[in-house]
């Protein structure tokens, strides 16, 4: 049955460089396996499918996001929520194969062959190279959102600037929330206007995040390194939502439980979308006209890139086109 849907394959894919690339080719989650093949934010057009194959034909427009599999058939699959698989999702890369066991291996690569479940329809009107983004940063802010219902009016807090932050600025923007950009560099601070953020606090600054105390209703948390969570949830009101999605890694400083327990604040997470979702932030994106910023890679730089985005100097994603791998 599987092995009958293993079906779509794209040659020559645009492939992103995310943050959680270099989370696992150094191993600081822990769980990295070797050798690995990071991407996870592949497009391309299908060059061949399987007899089976009845959602995508060779030629479509179609993208590739973080999972490839999953059990299909636990309550959370059974709920379009194959990230939360009971018996865990298939990444794309670095997680056993189903089928045969090998590591699966991502989108630096010429070519990948995915289950037609696991691929999306990438909408004509997007940008294939400022589309490939969604599958991971734009999905990853757009599912939280959503599921805590942010709406117009709200005021949302972006905790980082970076691949996801810039994404979930203009998400919240476009849901019609009040957007705040909270970040480490000042200078960032007429970039996150421009990407929709009606205000910009210093995150560095104590008196500007004093001077917020109370405020927001929705903190999206995309900082890649353990942070003090307190100074942030004092920004939130009461029954305020903070949602960690770049944070996996035990908490630290310690949490002061009085900073959820005297407002009936909330502390949760977030990992990226189902499938069904990653199609409906597509759809919305060419709805709203929304992509990524992005900066070409070759890939023969892929180092430099990761000290870059480790440096806070790509705006704000890094898209190979693997086609510069012949070159
Ligand atoms: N939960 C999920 O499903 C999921 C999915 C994808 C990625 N992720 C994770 O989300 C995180 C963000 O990914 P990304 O690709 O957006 O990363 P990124 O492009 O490197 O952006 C991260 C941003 O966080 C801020 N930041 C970086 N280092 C910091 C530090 N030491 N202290 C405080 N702020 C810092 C910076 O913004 P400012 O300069 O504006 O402060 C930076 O631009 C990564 O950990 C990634 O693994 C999670
Ligand atoms: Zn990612
Ligand atoms: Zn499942």
């Amino acid at each position: 049955m599987f092995v009958a849907l293993r079906a779509c394959q794209c040659t020559h894919p645009i492939t992103v460089v995310c943050h959680s690339d270099i989370h696992q080719a150094r191993n600081e989650w822990g769980i990295a396996v070797y050798p690995l093949m990071p991407g996870h934010e592949i497009v391309g057009k299908v060059t061949e499918v399987g007899a089976n194959v009845s959602k995508h034909k060779v030629g479509d427009l179609v993208g590739v996001g973080c999972m490839v599999d999953s059990c299909r058939q636990c309550e959370a699959c059974a709920q379009d929520l194959e990230q939360y698989c009971l018996e865990g999702p298939t990444m794309t890369y670095a997680t056993p194969d189903r089928v045969d066991g090998s590591n699966t291996m991502g989108g630096y690569s010429n070519s990948i062959v995915v289950s037609e479940h696991f691929v999306v329809r990438i909408p004509e009107k997007l940008d294939l190279a400022a589309a490939a983004p969604i599958l991971c940063a734009g999905i990853t802010t757009y599912s939280p959102l959503k599921h805590y219902g942010v709406k117009a009016g709200d005021k949302v807090g972006v905790l980082g600037m970076g691949g996801l932050g810039h994404m979930g600025i203009k998400f919240a923007k476009a849901m019609g929330a009040e957007v705040t950009l909270f970040t480490r560099s000042a200078s960032k601070a007429e970039e996150g206007r421009r990407q929709g953020a009606d205000h910009v606090i210093v995150s560095t600054d104590a008196e500007q995040m004093k001077a917020a105390a109370g405020h927001f209703d929705f903190l999206l948390d995309t900082i890649p390194v353990q942070h003090d969570l307190n100074p942030y949830l004092e920004t939130l009101s009461f029954d305020g939502v903070h949602i960690l999605v770049g944070l996996i890694e035990p908490v630290d400083p310690a949490l002061h439980a009085a900073n959820l327990v005297m407002k009936r604040r909330v502390l949760a997470g977030s990992l990226i979308g189902g499938i069904a979702e990653t199609q409906e932030v597509l759809d919305f994106c060419a709805e709203h006209g929304i992509t990524c910023d992005i900066e070409m890679l070759d890939i023969k730089n892929i180092n430099e890139a990761y000290s870059r985005m480790i440096a806070g100097d790509v705006k704000y994603r890094f898209v190979i086109d693997m086609a510069t791998l012949k070159a």
